[in-house]
């Protein structure tokens, strides 16, 4: 039988397509940060020198489940050419073409040669995420300046990372290379206004530009998707200003950074990293130990200036109001900015960091001379430290300053707010116990600071809060009556079926999403159960796009999902391919968005829920149930592989940018996102088996904290456990994180699923995961059927375990858009 499917038999461009086109482009722009400019930007000629392997490949995202196959990706080049630039280096650029297309080939033929089809699964996994260094280019040559005919240069440095390896510390990589230096270095010389651009998804040494004379301006634009090019293009000649906010602290060096040398591959052991930093994570860690950064978090220019001044602090319960006036204080260029508020709390018992991100607000576009009043709030009962030795969330008594102003490092205090006693927030029970001791940094004591007798001090009244006390009990079957009844008709091996998914090339299900990651079971169609398919993220819908089907109802491919599958040998691509010849085409274009950094850099959580609109339009259109983002995970440190699919180093940005999205997609039923990776999953190298060795206070105030509101504010129907361990627990295997945290803390009621693969072979074991509440192993073997059913024989879960995570899958998938449109209406 055919399956059902929402991909369509046209290649048009449709209307949804160039409005999501349009959001991208505005996500773009305002991803963007302007680290350096001695008035060489906006460019004052439309005759450019454009070097660099980002020029012409300029990399949009990286690379994995992260990907996003778009129709077509804007390149810098295509943007500047298409905003009305001139770029004189035509030569340079088609050389690079020549040598980048014959090296990807190079590198794909010996991937090819690395996969055996005897041995087709294993040899395949072990290269599916490498991916082709960037070639550098050819020198760039006097005769290039020359023919170049301009005094203006831009040069694009790119890297590129994903998922399955960590950055390396460097030449090429963290640091620039030889030749990039000297690359960088000629541009510099021979061009009178030269802009360097970083497309890279997060931070490289810049201690480069220190030695090199004539970099007139910095542009970082991290990767910016489909539209980048245009948006680039936008900023470079002024018609638009930068209004992006660094998301993460930039150290002068990388070894400023806490426990540099030993993050990761570093230092020789890949089965334990130990969260020595506690909770001094980015800038907790440099402000609190007076490291002195080279871009501080929240840091980017603009074209004009703004004053940002404190109108009025007025305390309310235990909500704070700060009316903050920002003014363009320039003359000539509009532009917007970003008011930050810190919080510093007191220092008391518990060693705290010196101030910490409260609330921010971007300006609308303000016109020279134009001014805007912004409310910026913040509850304090936000701003709670975890005592481990009685599990209570507290706020201690004391002075809290306010600090106001545009980076976390250029702030004045405008309030204290006074808390006259201790508060006892919240009580808990203990999660995540570490298992191999370590010591945590402690942080110098604070230097007494001088305030101004003429702050304004108010008073916070412990009455204004009052503690929550958490139950802790294992989660109840969903009390619904569809699904009760559906589960009282199946057997325990059929609910052994539904709680294990399906299938990565999709084709066998009812219905059928090309190019899905995923998919529920559908052998309960006939009995009323949807199967329903789950896409990657997090820069946009990952679909295949453009498949063919086959007579019989097969799906083929014309392009892979996923580009490591064109490492598979001749014979496997032939049997995956369709033939468009024969069979009819199906497109599926989706929009490849900015990634998470990007979006972060932004600093716009209305912008944030555009763009999850964008991508809930696109769901809908072509039928996809979970979509498998946003990624939340803290950047813990500048080389984790995954970064860009990452927001920021601060909990709270991520937190507020990441609710927004989910907002965005999820604002009709039936559709839901799957916040990942629950959690501590700030490395690549030994992914699957590394333990994240972190104290339960750095847990629950770091790396928990952004999954927070995503789950209590936002609702996210679907939560991913990580593939790591923590304090040497496999994540989906532990019933602290996902029962007492997700459901007993947070009263999540969604579906809990694994990474893919996270039960494979010595790795988590799939009945332990259902016992503490992950309820979909994903994508799913025979064999973990086999051992949930074993599991229970052997009393490691129980047939309440299966039934309850069953109820969670079936009650999801009842109330999705699939289940509505093909089952619920024909049974109408
Ligand atoms: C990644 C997930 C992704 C999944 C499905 C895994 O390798 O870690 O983030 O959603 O694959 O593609």
């Amino acid at each position: 039988m055919k399956p059902f499917m929402k991909a369509s038999y046209s290649g048009d461009v449709t209307t949804l397509e160039k409005e999501n086109l349009a959001v991208a482009c505005q996500a773009a722009l305002e991803g963007m940060v302007l680290l350096k400019n001695d008035h060489t930007l906006p460019l004052s000629t439309r005759k450019v020198a454009l070097y660099g392997p980002g020029a012409s490949r300029t990399v949009k995202g990286g690379t994995g489940s992260g990907e996003v196959n778009e129709r077509h990706c804007v390149s810098i080049w295509e943007g500047l050419r298409d905003r009305g630039f001139e770029v004189s280096t035509e030569q340079w650029l088609s050389d690079y073409e020549s040598l980048y297309l014959h090296t990807t080939a190079a590198f794909t033929q010996s991937r090819r040669k690395k996969v055996s089809l005897l041995n087709l699964n294993a040899s395949f996994m072990k290269v599916l995420f490498d991916t082709c260094p960037i070639p550098l280019g050819r020198a760039i040559t006097e005769g290039d300046a020359e023919a170049s005919d301009t005094d203006t240069c831009i040069y694009v440095l790119s890297r590129q990372a994903g998922e399955g390896g960590d950055r390396k510390m460097e030449k090429g990589d963290y640091l620039i290379s030889d030749n990039e230096e000297a690359a960088i270095r000629f541009c510099a010389r021979h061009y009178a206004h030269f802009v360097l651009i970083i497309n890279s998804g997060s931070p490289i040494d810049l201690g480069f530009a220190d030695r090199i004379p004539g970099i007139g301006a910095i542009l970082y634009i991290c990767q910016l998707g489909t539209e980048g090019g245009h948006a680039v293009a936008d900023v470079l000649s002024g018609a638009a200003s930068p209004s992006g906010k660094l998301a993460d602290t930039w150290a002068k060096s990388y070894s400023d950074l806490p426990f540099s040398d030993q993050y990761s591959y570093l230092n020789g052991d890949l089965e334990n990293e130990f969260y020595k930093e506690g909770i001094f994570v980015g800038y907790r860690y440099f402000d609190t130990f007076g490291v002195e950064p080279r871009f501080p978090f929240g840091f980017g220019l603009s074209y004009t200036d703004f004053s940002v001044d404190c109108a009025d602090v007025s305390v309310l319960g235990s909500q704070t109001h700060t009316l903050v006036t920002v003014a363009n204080t320039g003359n000539t260029w509009s532009g917007r900015e970003v008011a930050q508020l810190y919080l510093s709390a007191p220092e008391g018992a518990l060693p705290r960091e010196f101030q910490s991100l409260a609330a921010f607000k971007k300006t609308v576009t303000l016109h020279p001379g134009e001014s805007q009043t912004m409310d910026l709030t913040f509850d304090l009962k936000d701003f709670g430290s975890y005592r481990e030795s009685d599990g209570c969330c507290i706020l201690e008594a004391g002075d809290y300053v306010l600090r106001l102003g545009n980076s976390s490092r250029h702030t004045v205090p405008v309030a204290v707010l006074t808390l006259e006693r201790e508060v006892i927030l919240s009580r808990h029970a203990h999660i995540c116990p570490v298992t191999v001791p370590f010591e945590e940094l402690q942080p110098p004591v604070r230097p007494q600071e001088s305030l101004s007798p003429d702050l304004p001090r108010l008073v916070v009244k412990p009455k204004a809060f009052h503690t929550v006390e958490y139950s802790y009990h294992p989660t109840e079957e969903p009390s619904d009556p569809r699904v009760t009844a559906f589960l009282d008709s199946l057997s325990v091996r059929d609910m052994a079926d539904i709680v294990v998914g399906d299938g990565i090339l999709s084709g066998d299900g009812r219905f059928c999403l090309p190019g899905s990651v995923g998919n529920t079971t559908s052998k309960f169609w006939d009995k009323g159960l949807a199967n329903v398919a789950l896409c990657d993220g997090p820069a946009g819908l990952r679909l295949q796009r453009r498949s063919t089907q086959t007579r019989s109802g097969k799906i083929k491919v014309l392009d892979f999902p996923l580009a490591g599958f064109e490492y598979l040998p001749d014979l496997a691509r032939k049997y995956l391919m369709g033939n468009p010849e024969k069979e009819p085409v199906l497109y599926q274009y989706a929009t490849a968005f900015p990634v998470a950094t990007a979006l972060a850099q932004s600093w716009n959580p209305e912008l944030m829920e555009q763009v999850g609109n964008a991508i809930f339009r696109e769901m809908r259109e072509y039928g996809c149930t979970y979509w498998l983002a946003p990624a939340v995970n803290i950047h813990r440190n500048p080389l984790c592989g995954r970064n860009f699919e990452y927001y920021s180093e601060d909990p709270r940005l991520t937190g507020r940018m990441a609710s927004a999205l989910i907002r965005g997609v999820q604002q009709e039923s039936g559709y839901y996102v799957t916040v990942k990776h629950f959690a501590c999953n700030n490395q690549e190298d030994n992914r699957t088996a590394v333990s994240s060795n972190v104290s339960e206070r750095a847990l629950r105030e770091i790396y928990l904290k952004a999954f927070e509101p995503a789950i209590c504010e936002a609702h996210a129907g679907a939560v991913m456990t990580s593939y790591n361990k923590i304090n040497g627990v496999y994540t989906s295997n532990s019933p602290d994180l996902c029962t007492s945290i997700l459901r007993n803390e947070w009263g999540f009621d969604g579906v809990v699923m694994t990474d893919w693969g996270a039960t494979d072979a010595g790795r988590a074991d799939s009945a332990l995961a259902l016992h503490a509440g992950n309820d979909l192993i994903m994508p799913g073997t025979k064999e973990d059927k086999k051992s949930i059913l074993h599991g229970i024989r052997a009393g490691t879960c129980t047939k309440e375990d299966l039934r309850r995570c069953c109820g969670h899958v079936v009650r999801s998938i009842f109330d999705s858009a699939t289940q509505h449109e093909y089952i619920d209406c024909s049974r109408k």
